[in-house]
């Protein structure tokens, strides 16, 4: 049920059950992270496999010292940089922080969510909640309660409606060696800001074979519709000329004599209007019984970055 009473969604979450909540980068399938039937239920509901952690949401940046330990300094000049906002550190954790929740790592992902109906729950709340996006495992990630309605439907008792997220696109994850910040998943929050906080940071995204964070897995974020990455648009229509074929792009594509769907996330061209457009177009073109959704990359700069990295995980076979 998509609902906006926040009462009746601290009681069902004092249960132990799970729900899924609004935060500006994505919706979260959120549940007591102190609790391992709760975390339980979220892993089974995502068919999440249980090597991948989860993300420790708090009301804030002053509860850190409740899951983390040993906060370095950087990581302690990007939280009070940018929470509440999209940006998961990853950090030593608390003893009492459950295996189930970090996977048996000795490290916890945590962020302070910056959505105003999310944070008056958490604010509301004895615990903090553990919660991944609001997606089955390995596919697009919701950005709307429908979305996340779609995905679930009665599995889900409660979806908690905060309207279309913001920003888009999930959290930047970034790590520590010591003191030096490591970027573990590109997001919603540009890597240049985070470098205008704690200088150089480390790309260590590519881990396949080990993944630090799964998000890194190469097939993540995939649409069900074979998808292909095109530095020509046009010519790929064109070899595909006898295919459906729907076109995803930052801005209008002229096309003389095709007649195709055009989705297109900015009309002046702006990344961060693309980035929160972004999954809704994908869900909406997956929908449509297409043969092909064909994309071309986005600007190598600042959000493009994000969006061209999803865009590669979502069609490697
Ligand atoms: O924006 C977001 O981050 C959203 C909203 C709901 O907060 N959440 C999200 O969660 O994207 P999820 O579970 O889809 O992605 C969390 C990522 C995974 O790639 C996971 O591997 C990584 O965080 N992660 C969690 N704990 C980690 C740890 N201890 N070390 C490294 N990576 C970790
Ligand atoms: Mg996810």
């Amino acid at each position: 049920m998509i609902t906006t009473d926040l009462n009746l969604v601290i009681e069902t979450l004092k249960k132990d059950d799970v729900v899924a909540i609004p935060t500006e980068t994505v919706y979260g399938l959120a549940g007591n992270a102190f609790k391992d039937s709760s975390v339980e239920k979220i892993f089974q509901l995502k068919e999440r496999p249980a090597f991948n952690p989860l993300i420790v949401h708090i009301a804030k940046p002053e509860l850190l010292d409740q899951v983390a330990t040993s906060i370095p300094p950087n990581a302690q000049l990007l939280a009070d940089a940018f929470w509440p906002g999209p940006l998961t550190l990853v950090l030593d954790k608390k003893d009492q922080i459950l295996d189930r929740v970090t996977a048996g790592k000795s490290t916890v992902a945590v962020r302070v969510p910056n959505h105003p109906l999310t944070l008056k729950l958490l604010q509301e709340l004895e615990f903090p909640l553990a919660a991944p996006s609001a997606n089955p495992f390995g596919s697009i990630s919701p950005t709307s309660a429908a979305h996340v309605d779609a995905y679930f439907n009665e599995r889900l008792s409660l979806i908690l409606d905060g309207g279309p997220c913001r920003n888009g696109l999930e959290s930047t994850i970034i790590g520590f060696e010591d003191n030096r910040p490591l970027l573990y998943r590109h997001g919603a929050l540009a890597i240049n800001d985070i470098e205008k906080v704690v200088g150089k940071v480390e790309i260590n995204t590519k881990n396949d074979q080990s993944p630090i964070a799964p998000g890194m897995l190469s097939r993540h974020y995939a649409p069900k519709t074979s998808t292909i990455l095109s530095k020509n648009p046009v010519e790929a229509l064109e070899t595909f000329s006898n295919k459906k074929i729907g076109l995803l792009s930052l801005q209008k594509i002229e096309l003389s004599n095709i007649e195709i769907y055009q989705e297109i996330l900015s009309t002046d061209g702006n990344l961060k209007e693309a980035a929160k457009n972004l999954y809704a177009a994908l869900h909406r073109l997956d929908q449509m019984n297409l043969d092909l959704i064909i994309v071309p990359y986005f600007p190598d700069t600042g959000l493009g970055k994000t969006i061209n990295d999803r865009l590669q995980r979502a069609i490697q076979k």
